[in-house]
């Protein structure tokens, strides 16, 4: 980590959260994981599962520099309402694509359903941006895989550190 901690930006997309009928479980999850790797939450939202108002939040995010790293939980299923990865792909300037392959890889270790993620990562400006699916236990499998490598990356991406060395 560096002097600075990483800053974090969330977006749970969730339609019965957002209407209050439902608890944000995986939010709570995204920042007691995140805080405890050091990183400061920066950015709260509870949204609708609606793109264009999840676009917009992600352009918030990372053209007002105001986090490194964006996590978001929710809407990448096969509902008619999960839009999350084709919001980031649409704000997305370069994608990422190791990372949701990663974690599918490492998620069907544990469920076959991993398969199931439409889940997507990608940089816009500074700030990367990665997909999460909805539920708590999910959130918490991804980020114990996940968090540990991040670091390297936003090094680079926020110029902190030139090359990989070795
Ligand atoms: N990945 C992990 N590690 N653990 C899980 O429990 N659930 C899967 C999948 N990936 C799961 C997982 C299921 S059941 C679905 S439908 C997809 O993520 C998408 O989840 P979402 O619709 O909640 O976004």
């Amino acid at each position: 980590m560096p002097n600075e901690p990483y800053r974090v930006g969330v977006i749970t997309a969730s339609d019965k959260g957002a209407q209050g009928a439902r608890e944000d479980l995986s939010g709570q999850v995204i920042r007691e994981l995140v805080e405890k790797a050091g990183y400061v939450v920066t950015s709260y939202r509870l949204l609708p599962d609606d793109q264009p108002g999840l676009e917009e939040e992600l352009k918030r995010l990372c053209d007002g520099e105001l986090a490194d790293l964006v996590l978001t939980t929710g809407g990448t299923g096969f509902s008619p309402r999960d839009w999350m990865p084709e919001a980031t792909i649409a704000v997305a300037e370069r994608l990422v694509p190791g990372i949701p392959e990663a974690l599918r890889q490492y998620s069907l270790s544990i469920t076959s359903r991993a398969m199931l993620s439409r889940a997507a990562a990608g940089i816009r400006g500074r700030t990367l941006i990665v997909n999460l699916p909805g539920s708590p236990k999910a959130v918490r499998e991804h980020l114990t895989y996940l968090l540990p490598e991040l670091p390297h990356g936003l090094a680079i991406l926020t110029g902190q550190a030139g090359e990989c060395a070795g």
